[in-house]
């Protein structure tokens, strides 16, 4: 195992997210069309993976295609469907033998039928290993993962098998795709903007933020690295004072 000596292993960030931006903005500057941009970002995600396994972190979860996503032209979805299978299956050896399980957030009931098969069975091949959980967030949004929350808690409510007055932040929780995990420690986003794109909004609460110009496809194992190095120097207060937490 590789373990940088410029990151203190005892203060690894549990949960990492990933807003994966900037593929585009990659290709275009090199004339070539959008999808080729996605593609090279596969490359990062192989290579994040691995690293994120490597130094420890116990949650990875990559923003990999929002529901704001299926509002681009056609053609760009369907290429990003037909990557997104390839990866699935080519990469599902890779995946089992490093250990990591996959899960999947979002409305996976949208994704093309033979994306979902593939990804099915990714996830129940992987169900039982005890590495990385890796969350892929597809046809994901932080909006409708709520609204989803919220019904699946009325209806129980609708039932009479919950009293209102026992909705609290660990029930909603409990509700979300996230369910059984913990919230991210960080939250990376490449390629510049300071947004949160709809991505984890209930989970992201107290995530620190690390956001770099990098484009995706350029934000390998430095990278990560590096963005690790960032947290560990910030003091997480959660809502107390600084002599509070020391
Ligand atoms: C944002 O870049 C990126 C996406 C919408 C898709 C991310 C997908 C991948 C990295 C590849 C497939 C994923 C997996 C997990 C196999 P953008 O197109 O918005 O870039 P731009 O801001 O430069 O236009």
């Amino acid at each position: 195992m590789t373990v940088s000596t410029e990151l203190d292993p005892d203060n690894i960030p549990t949960h990492v997210a990933v807003i994966m931006d900037g593929n585009g903005r990659w290709a275009q500057k090199r004339g070539l069309p959008r999808p080729i941009g996605h593609k090279q970002g596969i490359g990062s995600v192989q290579d994040i993976v691995r690293t994120a396994g490597e130094l420890g972190v116990k949650f990875l979860t990559l923003y990999a295609f929002s529901t704001e996503n299926w509002n681009r032209p056609a053609s760009e979805v369907q290429a990003l469907m037909g990557l997104l299978k390839n990866f699935l299956q080519s990469e599902l050896k890779t995946i089992s033998a490093n250990n990591v399980s996959l899960r999947c957030l979002g409305q996976r009931q949208r994704l093309p039928a033979e994306v979902r098969d593939v990804l099915e069975h990714a996830i129940n091949q992987t169900a039982d290993n005890s590495g990385l959980i890796l969350n892929l967030a597809l046809s994901y949004g932080g909006r409708n993962e709520i609204v989803r929350a919220i019904r699946q808690i009325s209806e129980k409510c609708r039932a009479g098998l919950l009293d209102p007055a026992e909705i609290d932040d660990q029930l909603v929780a409990e509700h979300l795709d996230t369910a059984g995990q913990p919230d991210p420690d960080l939250l990376i986003r490449t390629g510049g903007e300071s947004r949160l794109s709809n991505f984890l909004l209930w989970q992201l609460s107290y995530a620190e933020l690390y956001i770099t110009e990098t484009l995706w496809p350029d934000f390998r194992k430095n990278e990560f690295i590096s963005a690790l190095a960032d947290f560990q120097k910030r003091q997480r207060r959660f809502g107390k004072t600084s002599n509070q937490v020391g």
